[in-house]
């Protein structure tokens, strides 16, 4: 019979964001109309930076990604979040994926216009790297960002992150420069 003490803790499903105002609340199939209102109210700083933003979002498309974002829950491999402020309970201020790639954690975000300047997503990014160490093969996480992008790169500084390399890569998104950022923390320590 397998120990149940052995297994690494259950990923929450709510991460609090202390000081902020602000939690981390896994996204469900039902979120899907806040999901889309959000990605509306937003899009065009969205559409700049996000490869899934090309187009404007729908209610089918989003559905799939939800449900996409269900199962890989389930199957460990990532978990996605949706920021809410405590005062808006109904409404969704942006979203944070941690995806788990072999012994790396890869961090990817997106927050409301209106609720930028407040440290919302380094927080976020910080509360997932208490996820990651409860993760025994979890390594070290990376931020993946254009190099044009400077608000992206700012989270990754604040959140402790070293740049470990600008690469050449075809910009896939519209305000994309051609170069990439790779940002690395280490997470456990080296062997
Ligand atoms: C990238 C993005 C999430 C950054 O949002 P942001 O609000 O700048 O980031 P944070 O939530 O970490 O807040 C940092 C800002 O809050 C300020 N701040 C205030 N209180 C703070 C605190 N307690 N801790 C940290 N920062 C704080 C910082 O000074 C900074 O503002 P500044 O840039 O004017 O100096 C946002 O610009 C975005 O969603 N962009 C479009 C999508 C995108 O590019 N995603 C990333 C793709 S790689």
């Amino acid at each position: 019979m397998e120990d149940p003490f052995s297994k690494p803790p259950a990923v929450p499903e709510v991460l609090p964001l202390p000081g902020m105002g602000a939690r981390l609340v896994r996204l469900q199939g039902g979120d899907v109309v806040p999901l889309v209102r959000a990605i509306e109210e937003n899009w065009n700083s969205l559409h700049d930076w996000m490869l899934w933003a090309a187009e404007p979002p729908t209610l089918i498309e989003r559905t799939a990604d939800l449900l996409s974002a269900h199962d890989r829950w389930e199957r460990g491999e990532a978990y996605e979040y949706k920021i809410v402020m405590d005062e808006e309970p109904a409404r969704i201020a942006g979203r944070v994926a941690l995806r788990i790639k072999d012994r790396e954690g890869d961090i990817g975000y997106w927050l409301a216009e209106e609720h930028r300047g407040k440290g919302l997503v380094t927080a976020a990014v910080m509360a997932l790297e208490q996820v990651m160490t409860q993760m025994p093969q979890i390594e070290s996480a990376v931020i993946f960002c254009d190099a044009a992008n400077t608000d992206s790169a700012a989270v990754a500084r604040r959140a402790g992150y070293e740049l470990e390399e600008i690469f050449e890569e075809p910009p896939k998104v519209p305000a994309g420069s051609g170069r990439m950022m790779r940002w690395r923390r280490q997470i456990a320590p080296r062997s």
